[in-house]
């Protein structure tokens, strides 16, 4: 079996943060959402795997590599334009030839890996496809399966007015190469893109077996900054902690935060879940639970709560507590010394700040 991660698109949802970087390099709990989803790949037992990428194709090549890390061969996949779901797998049939394979969208996070779902579908190999599917409690707000009364997939619908069931599509599915032909016959949606959803609505149509497989833990699909800010927590709720950088004897952290190596915490206190990423530097400030600080980073004078703070960034004497924050690379965040005492602010196209 083979893998194949879905890292092209153009991540419209998270500028501006997403105009300079990868979505799917993200770090959620100090850790990009990309080598996450190659981790529950490869702990799968699946070693080949596959990657569309897009206009961010260099900068994801570069953090992976050829995949040795992980004990895994990676072929890369250029995709012109993200023309659709459907598209990627279309321009991906040299690399999966006639072997079956999962298929996983490069900027989801789910709990508890795809052990149990890769073992199920090869243990059918009569089942041409199978898709994951979880319970929503708006299921209008997502692609829905309809089943049959005897538990196959009988129709797909999305954004279902009324919805036949609260089954909604998580990013992975598995297919065999059946799914070549259909990506062949469907035509683009009104949004000009080739959608799964209706090639394996065609599947279907055309008497091919089709399975769900319900994702019992948490999912998330981290299209927009809230959804990072969640599966942060979410992650950084399960990471098991450990202390490899310095903490000073003025600090006081507790025992779910994590200190990266070469981090010094210096008159701080941390609550976790948190994470403090490497050679980052927090002085004389609290960061509060739900926390990621990734690695480079000073942070001094601060209150920091339920954040993402990446690369690099710099953020000093700051009198209000940042919170639910999404601070990107090399940001500086700071009070001016001079005067008139105001805000100065030196934003990027589609900043968004909200002021107290
Ligand atoms: P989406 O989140 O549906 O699309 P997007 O990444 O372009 O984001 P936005 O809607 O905010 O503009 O994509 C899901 C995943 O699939 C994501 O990792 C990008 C990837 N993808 C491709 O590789 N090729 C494509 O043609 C599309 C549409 C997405």
């Amino acid at each position: 079996m083979k893998g194949l991660i879905l890292s092209g698109g153009k991540g419209t949802r998270l500028y501006p943060l997403t105009y300079t970087r990868a979505k799917q390099l993200i770090p959620v709990a100090n850790k990009p959402i990309l080598f996450r989803v190659i981790e529950a790949i490869r702990e799968a037992g699946i070693t080949e795997i596959g990657i569309v990428i897009g206009d961010t194709g260099p900068e994801i090549r570069e953090a992976v590599g050829d995949g040795s890390r992980w004990g895994a061969t990676i072929t890369y996949i250029q995709q012109e334009q993200p023309l659709g779901l459907a598209h990627a797998v279309k321009i991906s049939r040299d690399f999966l030839g006639d072997e079956r394979f999962v298929m996983f969208l490069g900027d989801n996070v789910i709990q508890g890996g795809i052990h149990r779902l890769i073992t199920d579908f090869a243990r059918h190999p009569e089942w041409n496809s199978q898709i994951v599917l979880t319970r929503v409690e708006h299921p209008e707000q997502y692609g829905v399966a309809k089943l049959t009364a005897d538990g196959r997939v009988e129709r797909l619908i999305e954004k279902p007015k009324t919805p036949p069931s609260d089954l909604a599509l998580v990013g992975i599915y598995m297919f065999d190469s059946h799914i070549f032909e259909a990506t062949e016959q469907i035509s683009p949606s009104w949004r000009g893109e080739l959608e799964i959803t209706d090639a394996i609505q065609w599947l279907v149509d055309h008497g091919h077996t089709v399975y769900p497989y319900v994702h019992q833990g948490w999912w998330i699909d981290t299209g927009r900054p809230d959804d990072m800010l969640e599966a942060n927590s979410k992650v950084l709720e399960e990471l098991t902690p450990e202390i490899l950088g310095f903490v000073d004897e003025q600090s006081d952290v507790d025992s779910r935060v994590t200190v990266q190596a070469g981090a010094q915490i210096i008159n701080s206190t941390i609550r976790g879940p948190a994470i403090i990423g490497e050679n980052t530097r927090i002085v004389n400030s609290y960061i509060g639970p739900f926390t990621s600080i990734y690695h480079n980073v000073v942070i001094e004078n601060c209150e920091i709560d339920r954040s993402i703070v990446l690369e690099h960034s710099v953020m000093r004497d700051i009198n209000v507590r940042v919170q639910d924050s999404l601070i990107g690379r090399h940001a500086l965040v700071q009070r001016s010394e001079y005067r008139p005492r105001a805000l100065k602010l030196n934003l990027g196209d589609y900043s968004k700040i909200g002021l107290v």
